[in-house]
């Protein structure tokens, strides 16, 4: 139903108030994009046909959204109607939404139902709008006994009309036509010099095409970032809108508002988060996991594992494991069903199978790790030669003693036991014991413990 609705979005603008170099639509907030939200809100509302106005290092944000968009280019920011003029091939039939760029919060039942509100009076143009107790720097929505006259920038605005509430979310839907028609007509005669879009309003109106305002029921969706204050107050509220959905989905959090779960992470039902859980996009967690004070980025995890205190960043644990507290699970790192990694445990690029265990001070790089494996306190996988990084495997069933070195590349076989203390530079077949340290002197002790 939403298929011939089309939607451009206005990302132009350096954003000045950031005080930063970045675009301001690169502003990240939930693990996304400021214009990634938008994208993707316009996405599940069922809106395909997107256009994105550039600007400011528009190769930077086309880069970083990458290709299926139509883009266009405003090479100076001279204002929101300037932006959609640099479009206007973009805008042929039927109706166009206007978004900003800046405004993450807008989901796909908003715009649903402002679409649904577009059709059904049957208008040319639809402004959507909020009621904020403190309206800011919006645009303030001007009537006339009820009746959308015009929008005026707060900039522009009289002191009576400074205590307007109702604002301009700078989102609109537009006839594409009828818009292009009157985009020449815009002038920049403002406290700013700049090309309103907010303008077009008032022309509609003058040329008698239908034009009305949908106040949403819910002020927070229109909320732009204009300052880091803003866009950390944006980035509270969608957070509390994610852990809402996890918690509907069966997901225990302990205090949803330390709990910080970026957009589109997965979460299995009867899985608590403890305070000071960060789960980035990317991750996938299954069910009856308990999670404590936490990171986790870009991984898989499955399902009834315990992870307390940990950093895990692109790698996978499959189920009922004890990770932690203090391991770091680094890049392309497997670990797999029943698996026990205890405090200051560190594992990069490897492997280990099932019901192993490192459970104090070991570090484990490039390794291949079998099944049943116990590797002692202190076991140490010297995979690096300073110019080389080298693959260290133990099979199955193997006992590696505290404080060994295993000095890669090396090929420890099954059922092997390596004695505490060992370093061990050569490759052991299955069953061997295997004792590499000097051999203990013992002395009677004299008075200058001389020799
Ligand atoms: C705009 C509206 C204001 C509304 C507010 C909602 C106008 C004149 N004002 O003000 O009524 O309440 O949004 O958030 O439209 N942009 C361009 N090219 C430009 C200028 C802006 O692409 O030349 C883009 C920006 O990148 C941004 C969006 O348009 O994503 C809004 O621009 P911004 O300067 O933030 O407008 P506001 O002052 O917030
Ligand atoms: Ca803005």
């Amino acid at each position: 139903m939403y298929e011939n609705f089309s939607a451009l979005i206005l990302a132009a603008g350096l954003g000045k108030r950031m005080k930063s170099e970045m675009p301001k639509v690169l502003s990240e907030i939930c693990g996304k994009s400021l214009l990634e939200h938008v994208i993707s809100g316009l996405n599940d509302a069922g809106v395909k046909n997107i256009g994105i106005v550039t600007g400011y290092k528009g190769d930077t944000v086309r880069n970083h959204i990458g290709s299926g968009y139509s883009y266009y280019n405003q090479e100076k920011q001279l204002g929101t109607a300037h932006a959609v003029m640099c479009a206007k091939d973009f805008l042929t039939d039927g109706p166009v939404i206007i978004l900003c760029g800046d405004a993450p919060l807008i989901d796909e039942n908003t715009l649903r139902a402002f679409m649904d509100f577009y059709c059904d009076n049957d208008l040319k143009l639809a402004v959507l709008t909020a009621n904020l107790e403190n309206p800011l720097s919006y645009g303030r929505i001007i009537r006339e006994n009820g009746s959308l006259k015009r929008i005026t920038e707060k900039k522009d605005c009289t002191k009576e009309q400074l205590y307007i509430n109702e604002v301009n979310s700078g989102a609109y839907i537009f006839d594409a036509h009828c818009l292009l028609d009157v985009l020449g007509e815009i002038g920049c005669d403002n406290n700013q010099n700049e090309y309103y879009l907010t303008d077009a309003v008032e022309l509609f109106i003058k040329n008698g095409l239908r034009a009305d305002a949908y106040m949403c029921d819910d002020p927070n969706v229109v909320l732009g970032a204009n300052t880091l204050a803003d866009l950390s107050e944006c980035e509270r509220l969608m957070r509390k809108k994610i852990n809402e959905r996890h918690m509907l989905n069966g997901v225990k959090m302990i205090d949803p508002n330390t709990t910080y779960i970026d957009a589109g992470v997965v979460i299995g039902a009867g899985t608590t988060l403890y305070p000071n859980t960060i789960i980035n996009s990317g991750s996938e967690i299954g069910c009856n996991n308990t999670i404590i004070s936490s990171r986790i980025s870009l991984s898989k995890i499955g399902s009834g594992n315990f992870i307390d205190t940990s950093t895990l960043e692109e790698c996978e644990v499959r189920d009922f494991c004890r990770i932690g507290p203090y391991a770091h699970l680094r890049p392309k790192t497997l670990i797999k069903n029943n698996v026990k990694l205890g405090n200051f445990v560190e594992v990069k690029n490897s492997i280990i199978d099932e019901k192993s265990s490192a459970a104090h001070l070991t570090y484990v790089g490039d390794g291949e790790i079998g099944k049943n494996v116990n590797l002692g306190c202190g076991v140490v996988f010297a995979n690096y030669d300073g110019v080389n990084k080298h693959k260290t495997v133990i099979g199955d069933e193997s006992f590696i003693g505290c404080n060994t070195n295993l000095i890669a590349p090396v090929k420890i076989g099954s059922r092997v036991l390596i004695a505490a203390g060992s370093t061990i530079t050569k490759d052991l077949e299955d069953d061997t014991f295997a004792i590499a340290r000097c051999k203990e002197t013992l002395k009677k002790r004299n008075k200058n413990n001389e020799e």
